[in-house]
């Protein structure tokens, strides 16, 4: 069996950390046989250069082609000024789209070495956080219509925000099931205090509820959810919401970790398409180029694809257990090092995870 990957490294710091990301699984490769085929494609900012179009079709055919794909970030200043056609978050968008990628899991879990390394005092993140954001990606304001109008006195702005049954049954069915597997506890987030999305959301979430007798439900408004999020972050195992709100939360979920640059995601969806992988933050324009963008947040999004895509779950064991010890033992980007302990870019940290996955996989006799 061969593993085909589209590899789409995108804009700023993504072609770095997906460099990296490419090695481990090349590592993984080496150290079990397993066949693993890398095809590369522009998409972002990248491909508007290449050719006016942020998901070129080629792109997408390369995509819908492989058994997965793997996506660095796309965006940065250059492109903020172009029409919506020829952004780079377009693309994004689109892609997901495509191949159907309605399910965004964000774990987040605090590794016990960055207590004290992050903005949380250690006695909270001591307690274990092991969260999982389960965040609807193909719906809500993403998608809906929008438009900008003149008006004699200004301008005119709108987005919409649209849910349907449907869509809200399969992402909270999927966060049941997942729940499952984990703590057997789903908070769902929504405002159904002011949106009529909302309220079809809680209305869908607590019949979906009926058939997992075993496993509670509890509903939390999204202010409430973000202040409990840095308050408490304990209490959560399962965290099912709509997309703007799952883009919010996850972020700050990332901070509670330590940085922005550990968080991975994957993107699920239909039967018969790719699923997406790709590191939870964006093209980090202030510190791309400078080989410093911490890569560990794009190769556990590797991990995530050897598990959920290909079924490798002690290879996809194997890259988190050695993110683990680079987390605990170094080599460390700047966004996580220690005080006082020297920082290394992000090569380093990439042949590190590559080293320690290979001594995992094939010990030396
Ligand atoms: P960002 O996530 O790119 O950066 C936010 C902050 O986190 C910056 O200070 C950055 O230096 C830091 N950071 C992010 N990743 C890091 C890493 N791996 N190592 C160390 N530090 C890291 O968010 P932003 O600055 O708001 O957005 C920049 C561009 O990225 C925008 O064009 C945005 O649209 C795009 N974006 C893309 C994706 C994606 O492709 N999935 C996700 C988020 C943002
Ligand atoms: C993310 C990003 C994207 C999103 C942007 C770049 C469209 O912020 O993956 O979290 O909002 O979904
Ligand atoms: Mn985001």
């Amino acid at each position: 069996m061969t593993c085909r990957i589209a590899v789409l490294p995108g804009d700023g710091i993504g072609p770095e950390v997906i460099r990296e990301a490419v090695r481990v699984v090349e590592a993984v490769g080496a150290a079990t046989g397993i066949a693993f085929d890398f095809t590369e494609a522009p998409i972002g900012g990248a491909a508007v250069e290449a050719t006016g179009d942020p998901l070129p079709p080629e792109t997408e055919q390369a995509c819908l082609a492989a058994g997965a794909i793997l996506l660095g970030a796309v965006g940065g200043p250059r492109w903020d000024r172009e029409p919506a056609a020829r952004r780079p978050e377009t693309g994004l968008l689109r892609l997901r789209k495509a191949v159907g990628a309605y399910a965004n899991l964000r774990p987040v879990r605090v590794h016990r070495a960055m207590a004290g390394r992050g903005p949380l005092r250690p006695e909270v993140v001591g307690t274990g956080i092991d969260v999982l954001i389960v965040r609807e990606l193909t719906g809500g304001l993403y998608y809906g219509e929008r438009g900008l109008q003149q008006e004699p006195f200004g301008e005119r702005a709108y987005d919409t925000m649209v849910y349907t049954t449907p869509e809200i049954e399969r992402i909270v069915r999927m966060a049941f099931q997942l729940a499952r597997g984990r703590r057997r506890r789903v908070v769902s987030v929504d405002k159904s205090n002011v949106l009529e999305t909302s309220r079809l959301w809680r209305r869908v979430t607590e019949a979906v509820a009926e058939e997992f007798g075993d496993v509670e439900l509890e509903h939390m408004l999204v202010d409430n959810a973000a202040m409990q999020l840095v308050r408490n972050p304990g209490r959560f195992d399962v965290l099912v919401t709509e997309n703007t709100f799952g883009d919010i939360l996850s972020d700050l979920a990332a901070a509670l970790c330590g940085s922005l640059g550990l968080l991975p995601s994957a993107s699920l969806g239909l039967p018969g398409r790719p699923p997406l992988f790709e590191p939870v933050h964006g093209s980090a324009p202030d510190i791309a180029g400078r080989g410093i963008a911490n890569p560990l947040a794009a190769i556990a999004s590797a991990a995530l694809m050897l598990r959920y895509a290909f079924g490798l779950e002690r290879e996809a064991r194997a890259v988190e257990d050695a993110i683990d010890e680079v987390l605990a033992y170094g080599p460390w980007t700047p966004d996580i090092a220690p005080p006082g302990a020297p920082v290394a870019g992000t090569e380093e940290v990439g042949r590190a995870v590559a080293l320690k996955v290979r001594e995992r996989l094939a010990p030396a006799p």
